[in-house]
């Protein structure tokens, strides 16, 4: 008798405790699969929202360049650097000398490759550009960049091109190191096209614009 309530108080607590599993496996399924407010709130992200992000990813990734591979290397543009620990160079010409490349030069690698894909596009522009390839060009781009210089916020506006309508963001790009006023200020092509330009600490110096398409016309 004993021996048979003993097997009857184990099944119980069996039972017992594979229901509180099955409770806890159906929280858990609900919990992960999100409520239909955050489904809502999931499914109608703004473009403004996704250029945010990709702008938060592009910036985190060019400091964190700069700050962990470009400031650890001994000299940048042939300039010693009194931090350096690592025995090569950032330049702009890596490709032919033995270096590598300078920040905005990684930033448009990345681009290219991202642009490839045919998702969104984005880019570094400037009314002050070294490389030809990053001046404002469309009118769009112009006046774009004219507010954020004037500004110093990003612009975000719709826009079509050839067709397709975009979301487009220009984020500025402002002189956070002294590395930025003194590099451009020097280089030999700003010098040229820009005498009278000289950056200061905090100037927007460029923007960082990103297109985005979306649906609709
Ligand atoms: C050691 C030199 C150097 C430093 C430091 C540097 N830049 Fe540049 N920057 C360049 C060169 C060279 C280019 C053109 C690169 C290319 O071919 O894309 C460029 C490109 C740019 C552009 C795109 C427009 C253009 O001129 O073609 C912007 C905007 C820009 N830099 C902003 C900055 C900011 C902001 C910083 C600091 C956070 C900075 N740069 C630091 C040399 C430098």
């Amino acid at each position: 008798m004993v021996a048979v309530n003993y097997w009857i108080q184990l099944v119980k607590s069996r039972i017992v405790a594979l229901f509180a599993l099955a409770i806890a496996i159906c929280f858990t399924v609900i919990a992960c699969g999100g409520s239909p407010a955050q489904e809502q709130a999931q499914g109608s992200v703004s473009p403004e929202v996704v250029t945010d992000y990709i702008h938060t990813v592009l910036e985190s990734d060019r400091t964190a360049y700069t700050k962990n591979v470009v400031n650890r290397l001994k000299k940048l543009e042939g300039k010693d650097k009194k931090d350096g620990v690592v025995p090569a160079e950032a330049t702009e010409s890596w490709q032919t000398e033995n270096g590598v490349p300078l920040p905005a030069q990684m930033f448009r690698l990345g681009a290219e490759l991202a642009s490839e894909k045919g998702q969104f596009t984005y880019g570094l522009i400037s009314p002050w550009n070294i490389n030809d390839a990053q001046a404002p060009k469309s009118d769009f781009e112009k006046t774009a960049m004219e507010k954020v210089v004037e500004m110093g916020e990003p612009y975000k506006e719709y826009q079509e091109i050839g067709g397709q309508k975009y979301f487009s963001a220009l984020y500025p790009d402002k002189a956070v190191a002294e590395a930025c006023v003194s590099c451009h200020n020097n280089h030999p092509v700003h010098q040229e096209r820009y005498p009278d330009k000289v950056f200061e600490m905090g100037d927007v110096m460029g923007g960082v614009m990103i297109n985005l398409p979306v649906e609709g016309s």
